[in-house]
């Protein structure tokens, strides 16, 4: 991808950095602990360019500070049955809520087969995937989605209306990772976008859409006139297919929760009012945990085992790319981009927290 300027740092220090940032932020312990190891893990298996990683620790320090995330929130069952909860996140933070959801999702198909939990008034959760994974460690099938800013505009149209609302499918196997389908409802972000614009590279011309909805492949026509701002649209996975999937992710996660929605979701950032979406399924509940695993294994083997194109390539299930590089960053380190490391070391100077980075 891009050559980029990186500094690497073991996981460990980043953590334990993140834990005392967070802390000062008004975490609790459990909460820096959670939110640490979602911005850290996200930091070990994706390009910096994608946004998810300690770079969320700028935005989670304004809302902290002003009021948009409230340490200590109180996880609200707002209504209950054995396979469903509507959940009230009350500007907890997102990371948090979400974990917190999927586990009663888990919960409740261990119990009854299914558990589906619906979030309103939270905030930004970091990796859809991440939380799907959470379902796949507990033996169920996860499928989580949030809303998030308007970014994509609906087919056809020049006007950002709905998000990149990302999905995260967790697939669990025996004795190996399992597949994790971690995707934006987008070709790619505005993150990377930046990147290119940054480096003089040429993007695809399926990235973006410009304000009168045509392609490019130079990141400048994305940009405002005073270069500080991102400006068209992101253009949905699958065109209007992407695009209808994004609807229907904003009805589960937004107007079925009673969190904003459309273009309002992420608008203040004092109340972003994010809505999510967890359901676990519980394969037990279908047939043996054994055949489960042997038929699941007999799918893996016909995929893997397909002809690949290129007759060096191979062939990879949905996580595979990611895990391959949090198992290399384990010996090489995390890389975390330089100009994020500046601004840490200034905001944790002015906090007063030590930064080893
Ligand atoms: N919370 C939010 O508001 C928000 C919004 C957008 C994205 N995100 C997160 O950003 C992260 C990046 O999302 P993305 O859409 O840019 O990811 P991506 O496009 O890089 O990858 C999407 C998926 O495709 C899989 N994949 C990639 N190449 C593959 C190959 N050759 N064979 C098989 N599978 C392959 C990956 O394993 C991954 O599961 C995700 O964690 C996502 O949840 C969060």
């Amino acid at each position: 991808m891009f050559d980029i300027d990186v500094n690497y740092y073991p996981r460990e220090t980043l953590i334990e950095f993140a834990v005392a940032y967070l802390q000062r932020l008004g975490a609790s312990t459990e909460e820096a602990a959670i939110v640490a190891d979602g911005i850290v893990t996200a930091a070990g298996r994706w390009h910096p360019g994608k946004g998810q990683g300690l770079e969320k620790l700028f935005r989670l320090t304004i809302q902290c500070e002003n009021g948009g995330i409230q340490p200590g929130a109180e996880f609200e069952v707002i209504n209950e049955t054995p396979a469903i909860a509507h959940v009230d996140g009350h500007k907890g933070f997102g990371y948090v809520v979400a974990d917190k959801a999927m586990h009663l999702a888990i919960g409740k198909a261990q119990n009854v087969g299914v558990g589906c939990v619906v979030v309103c008034h939270s905030n930004h959760f970091g990796q859809a995937g991440y939380h799907a994974e959470t379902a796949a460690k507990a033996g169920m099938i996860g499928l989580v989605m949030t809303n998030a800013a308007a970014e994509m505009a609906p087919w056809g149209a020049k006007k950002a209306v709905l998000g990149t609302n990302p999905w995260g499918i967790g697939i669990p196997r025996a004795d190996a990772p399992p597949i994790l389908l971690d995707m934006a409802l987008t070709t790619s972000g505005r993150g990377m976008v930046m990147w290119a614009h940054r480096e003089g590279q040429a993007i695809p011309d399926n990235w973006m859409l410009t304000t009168e909805g045509r392609r490019s492949t130079n990141p400048a026509d994305f940009f405002s006139a005073d270069e500080n701002a991102i400006v068209g649209t992101q253009y949905p996975i699958g065109e209007f297919k992407g695009y209808g999937l994004s609807l229907f992710t904003d009805v589960v996660t937004g107007v079925m929760s009673g969190a904003l929605f459309g273009m309002s979701c992420f608008t203040d950032i004092t109340n972003h009012d994010v809505g999510h979406f967890f359901l676990a399924i519980n394969p037990d509940m279908f047939m043996g945990r054994d055949q489960f695993n042997t038929r699941l294994a007999q799918l893996i083997a016909e995929i893997k085992q397909a002809e690949p194109i290129d007759p060096d390539g191979e062939i990879y299930l949905p996580g595979e790319l990611e895990f391959r590089t949090q198992a290399e960053r384990r010996t090489t380190g995390i890389p975390i981009d330089s100009a994020t490391v500046d601004k840490l070391r200034v905001l944790a100077a002015e906090r007063n927290v030590d930064c080893p980075l």
